[in-house]
């Protein structure tokens, strides 16, 4: 367990607010790709969820793992945080949610998944030479990977990146996490090494009057 980022991410966790009880469309559960509210594409992306196994890594207070199990997945939630855990297990008690890291839940779980995802989660912040191997192990021959961040944020820094968490308390020590930053057609290439298939990698484009798109990469286990 990497205790300096669990650390952090509890921090980080308990100062943010929970996600709001309905969307814009009178929604209770749904799926968020993006950092902006009622925007981009939805669980469409990840296929038809009813029935299969899914798994959502770094799931955090568990909004978008809520909409997998009410689309009528058998859904897995994995995150590093007790803090984020706790959260999604008292909002939506039904959810099965492992207080772990994803790399530690991949390697020692028998299940295989025919979706996982991760939404700005552990396919960011996790060594992605280390997390897509076991990503691709366990899932399904034809199961589909998604996952959602932020594009690099500068022209030329790319690979590991500091990543700021902003502090809750006014004045306190900065905290760090580890991210994984690529420009779309490198995670491509990165992805079709790892032996995934049907490779995508684009930019959503933001909302009217936002600057920052969201980067989305979507890979399948070849059958
Ligand atoms: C920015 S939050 C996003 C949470 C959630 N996916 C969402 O969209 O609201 C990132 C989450 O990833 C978790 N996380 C970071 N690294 C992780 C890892 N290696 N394994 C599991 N969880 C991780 C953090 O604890 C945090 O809850």
């Amino acid at each position: 367990m990497r205790e300096q980022d669990a650390s952090a991410w509890d921090v980080w966790g308990a100062a943010r607010q929970g996600r709001k009880e309905t969307n814009s469309a009178g929604a209770t559960t749904w799926f968020n790709w993006t950092q902006w509210p009622d925007h981009g594409p939805d669980a469409n992306v990840l296929g038809n969820l009813s029935g299969i196994r899914a798994l959502d890594l770094g799931c955090g207070s568990g909004g978008n793992l809520a909409h997998l199990a009410a689309l009528g997945a058998q859904a897995i939630g994995v995150d590093i945080s007790p803090v984020q855990v706790a959260k999604a297990r008292e909002r939506w008690p039904h959810l099965d949610v492992r207080q772990k890291t994803a790399e530690e839940f991949l390697a020692d779980t028998a299940y295989e998944f025919e979706a996982v995802c991760s939404v700005f989660g552990a396919a960011w912040f996790t060594d992605p030479a280390e997390l897509l191997p076991l990503v691709h192990e366990r899932l399904a021959p034809g199961g589909v990977y998604a996952f959602s961040h932020n594009p690099p944020a500068l022209e030329g820094c790319y690979g590991p990146q500091a990543s700021q968490l902003p502090s809750p308390e006014k004045g306190a020590e900065p905290l760090y996490v580890k991210r994984w930053d690529y420009r779309p057609d490198r995670w491509t290439e990165i992805l079709q090494r790892a032996g995934f298939t049907e490779v995508t990698a684009e930019v959503i484009p933001p909302p009217d009057g936002r600057r920052t798109g969201t980067l989305l990469v979507r890979g399948v286990r070849a059958s």
